[in-house]
């Protein structure tokens, strides 16, 4: 069974592509069978990867294959990384929305559509969604069915975060699934704390608790750094860091909760 989890926040900068490196990296430094997908047109994971130059001009891409899903075989698509397979995002992304609700049919199914070919070929599928409620983030959240909420330590995080669950619900009815709230990773902490950031920090205790764990992950230049050295912090290029105990439980907990669905 391959499990998919999706990195999704409207939000832009709450460390959305940061967490989906770093837990694709931790799951597949504990030798599992890894494929990161970059849905944001943006292509911020793919080109931190190093796949610049396909993000440009890869043909066919994901872009093509998600507006025509029953075209295209989405192996060929797929690249490879030292530390997990990439399915990279691509320039022309950024018009695949308005293709998707011109073409009518079934526009948020076309990710769920793809990875049914990919069935059984990963452990995990770890998707990094776009910086906005719209297509593409319901494409990734139904074809995921759970997911990993990455936020900030910040009020407009909290307010964000309900514009997200809100979402989440509409889905949830229109669709007839339930979308599972796996983890909520409070990203990029500075300490020292103040005390909104402490008030704003027990708001999501508080409100997860009982629901799923809430992990922290402190701000790291290491972490920031592999980025730059193009991998997770679990690549060969980067330099050690306290932060792989954390996306190691992190990975853990994804683990066991797919051994209690498996
Ligand atoms: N734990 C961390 N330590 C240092 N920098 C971080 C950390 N998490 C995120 N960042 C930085 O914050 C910025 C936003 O993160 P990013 O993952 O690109 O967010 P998003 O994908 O949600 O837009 C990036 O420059 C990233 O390097
Ligand atoms: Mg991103």
């Amino acid at each position: 069974m391959t499990v998919k989890l999706a990195v999704s926040n409207q939000k832009g900068g709450v460390a959305k592509s940061t967490n989906a490196l770093n837990v694709a990296g931790a799951l597949a430094s504990k030798n599992n069978n890894v494929l990161l997908v970059d849905t944001d047109p943006q292509g911020f994971a793919t080109r931190t990867l190093g796949f610049t130059g396909e993000y440009n001009t890869q043909t066919p891409n994901l872009a093509d294959a998600m507006n025509e899903p029953t075209d295209y075989d989405i192996q060929d698509i797929i690249l490879e990384h030292a530390e997990f397979d990439v399915l990279p995002s691509n320039v022309s992304m950024f018009s695949l929305q308005q293709d998707l609700i011109a073409a009518g049919w079934k526009p948020r199914e076309r990710l769920m559509m793809l990875f049914e070919q990919l069935e059984g070929e990963y452990d995990y599928i770890i998707v990094d969604a776009p910086p906005s409620l719209g297509v593409i983030n319901d494409n990734v959240l139904l074809a995921c069915q759970n997911m990993i909420i990455p936020v900030e330590a910040m009020e407009s995080s909290i307010h964000a975060l309900d514009i997200l669950l809100n979402q989440i619900e509409t889905l949830e009815e229109r669709y007839g699934v339930e979308i599972k709230q796996s983890a909520i990773v409070i990203s990029n902490i500075h300490y020292p704390l103040d005390n909104d950031q402490k008030e704003n920090i027990e708001f999501f205790r508080d409100t997860f608790e009982g629901r799923c764990p809430v992990h922290k992950i402190r701000h790291r230049a290491a972490v920031k750094r592999s980025l730059s050295a193009g991998g997770s912090i679990f690549g060969e290029e980067a330099e050690d860091t306290d932060m792989k105990e954390n996306y190691l439980q992190l990975a853990e907990d994804v683990e066991e909760e797919s051994e209690v669905m498996a």
